[in-house]
């Protein structure tokens, strides 16, 4: 998705429009109306005129699991990047019914039907067939052995080796894989397997790959591979370290070895291996020393110095910082609303980079925060219309409290911040200023006096973020009982947490972004397990009146956001829940739009909490009394 953001429409915005909840306006804005599609008709026409509509409307055409003329609406839908994984999974179900046959059958026939260079589509479609149970892949094993040994494209040769995996032991797999020269899919595959004891049992295969003398893109797979292979830590750090003092693959080693937990790590090891990578490190040329492999090593030499004694870690780590670069890495979590990391830390007064990559699906900024002035920030930049500052900025207030700020990234960008750590030690504040986000995205930045000082009294790794998968079933038996599970008062926090009120009402109270909680709890009468797939899957089922719909303009950037109202001026849309964000887009600025299969609500914002906190949820969503609305 190319969420551009509004960043360059400057003048369009409507500041201080009167502003009403999306469902008040409903009968203004249009409906995506369900397309007129002949499903009597040739197999081949259909797939014509199914081709040509766009994801939403694809969704909205007929299908019922019951008749053969609904198969091209299922096919069509496998095979669209960006249809939600949990709606391909209902297609996949539909097709095994009509079919009579079963979900593995019917995702392989997917596969064979992808066209070239969709890799990411195959990668999907991979996960979907190894989360099939392992009796129903084994039925399966002469088709799936025919693909991995086959010609077809790369993404799907792994996918097959990945379904392999759980249907014969790893031995007799890895000859296969050798006989038709697939070793590599093989390993590449590896990391995708769910089951952690079955990517182990080809731990004494994949691990004489790791010398110096391997070919290189074997080598590179192997390396990849062995870090997520529980119950050899040990050997395979000391495999990897191996290649880092051979100066082979450095930067792919340091990731594996990133991603092999730091419980795990041996301390009888991490002194070299931090020593060679500073080795590394002062080879790469100054002026690659902000990019990817450069802060990669680094950043894994840092962390290993950080479990160090004082004696040995502190000149190591003063030897990476004299390099010249003090780069802190921060990511966004797919789909969660949040950084990937909680805690930052550097020394007061410093130089300081930090290099922010937006890898979700949805806009999001950096902004650095007095101490305190978090809610401060947030709510400002929330009354702010899209319209960039000088810098380009959007929804950065003018105001002293902020300290530093990017511009706001669209999905897949990156920015590098540089700026001097403020010299009072203490706890700065920085969030995604972007309307909705900031109650939930944030994290600290603690400048501390003297880094070796902070590091021996808190000697434990930076807190790294839970996630939790959550799904609809792992709740099904607690929710289902008689005796209702969790507590309505503690779920009242849980609610506030979670950032629900930044875009929901409940009651009278919060923003009336997405609809009104008090109308779903009445319609799913008490419901739990409903109320729950609600959360956790939004793209599931989109109430028209919330559709996103993306907006490609004149000037080549996309808007996206719910349709408030249409006239022959123009179209006016509420791009995210901030009092600000209505703006009306003229009609000849607008090229094409197209109704989106996404939804407005990410899909992971009960990941970060643990079982008891959604069961919390849960009952207050039950019980909260909301008073009647006006
Ligand atoms: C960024 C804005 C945003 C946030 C934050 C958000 N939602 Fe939503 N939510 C929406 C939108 C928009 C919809 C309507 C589209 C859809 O159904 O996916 C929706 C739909 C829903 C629905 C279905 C309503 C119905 O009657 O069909 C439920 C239930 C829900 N949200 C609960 C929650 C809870 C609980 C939280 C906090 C954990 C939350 N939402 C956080 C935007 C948001």
């Amino acid at each position: 998705m190319n969420c551009r953001l509004l960043v360059a429409l400057c003048g369009v915005w409507i500041a201080g429009c009167a502003l009403a909840a999306p469902h008040e306006h409903a009968h203004d804005a249009p409906k995506i109306d369900k397309p007129i599609v002949f499903l009597d008709k040739s197999p081949r026409i259909v797939a014509f005129q199914l081709a040509r509509l766009p994801d939403a409307q694809l969704l909205l055409v007929d299908r019922e699991p019951t008749h053969l003329k609904y198969i091209p609406v299922y096919e069509a839908i496998l095979l669209r990047p960006a249809i939600p994984a949990n709606l391909k999974q209902d297609a996949v179900a539909a097709l095994a019914k009509i079919n009579k046959s079963d979900a593995a059958t019917e995702i392989l026939g997917a596969l064979k039907r992808l066209p070239e260079d969709q890799s990411a589509l195959a990668v999907g479609l991979a996960k979907l067939l190894i989360a099939q149970p392992a009796a129903a892949l084994k039925k399966h094993h002469a088709a799936l052995q025919e693909i991995a040994g086959g010609d077809s494209p790369a993404a799907v040769r792994q996918a097959a080796f990945a379904a392999l995996a759980a249907t014969q032991p790893a031995d007799a797999l890895w000859n296969f894989a050798e006989e038709k020269s697939g070793t590599a899919y093989l390993l590449i595959a590896l990391p995708l397997v769910p089951d952690a004891a079955v990517r182990a049992a080809f731990y004494a295969k994949t691990a004489p790959l790791l010398q110096a003398s391997t070919d290189a893109p074997l080598r590179r797979a192997a390396v990849a591979a062995v870090a997520r292979m529980p119950g050899h830590e040990a050997a395979a750090f000391a495999a990897l370290a191996a290649l880092v003092a051979a100066d082979a693959d450095v930067a792919d080693c340091a990731r594996a070895l990133a991603a092999i937990p730091k419980a795990q790590w041996p301390a009888a090891a991490l002194q070299k291996l931090a020593t060679d990578l500073l080795t590394r490190a002062k080879a790469i040329p100054q002026s690659q020393r902000t990019e990817n492999d450069y802060l990669d090593i680094a950043q894994l030499g840092l962390d290993l110095a950080a479990k160090l004694p004082r004696e040995t870690g502190a000149p190591i780590r003063q030897a990476f910082a004299a390099l010249g670069v003090n780069v802190l890495r921060l990511r966004t979590l797919h789909e969660q609303m949040l950084f990937d990391r909680a805690l930052l830390v550097v020394e007061a007064g410093r130089p300081v980079e930090v290099f922010f990559e937006n890898t979700d699906v949805m806009p999001h900024n950096w902004v650095l925060a007095a101490i305190g002035a978090a809610d401060a920030v947030g709510a400002a930049a929330e009354k702010m219309p899209p319209k960039p500052d000088a810098l380009g900025r959007v929804h950065v207030p003018d105001m002293p409290q902020v300290l530093q700020a990017s511009r706001m990234l669209n999905p897949g960008e990156h920015a590098r911040i540089a700026f001097t750590a403020p010299k009072v030690p203490g706890d700065y504040p920085f969030l995604c200023t972007f309307p909705g986000h900031w109650q939930r995205m944030r994290g600290v930045l603690k400048v501390v006096g003297d880094m070796e000082t902070y590091l021996a009294q808190n000697p434990t790794a930076p807190v790294e973020i839970k996630i939790t998968e959550w799904k609809s079933a792992d709740f099904a038996a607690a929710l289902t009982a008689t005796t209702a599970a969790g507590d309505p008062a503690r779920g009242k926090a849980v609610f506030a947490k979670a950032a629900c009120a930044s875009c929901h009402q409940l009651g009278a109270e919060g923003v009336a972004f997405g609809p009104n909680l008090s109308d779903s709890i009445k319609r799913l009468k008490g419901d739990g397990l409903a109320m729950l797939t609600e959360i956790l899957e939004p793209s599931r089922t989109i109430d028209e009146k919330y559709r996103n719909y993306n907006f490609d303009l004149t000037d080549d950037e996309t808007v996206n956001g719910l349709i408030l109202k249409e006239d022959a001026a123009g179209v006016t849309l509420r791009t995210g829940p901030g009092e600000a964000q209505v703006q009306t887009l003229p009609k000849k600025m607008i090229k094409t739009r197209r109704p989106s299969a996404l939804s407005l609500m990410p899909a992971g914002l009960l990941n970060t909490l643990a079982r008891e906190e959604v069961l919390d949820l849960l009952a207050y969503l039950r019980t909260a009394n909301a008073p009647a609305r006006p």
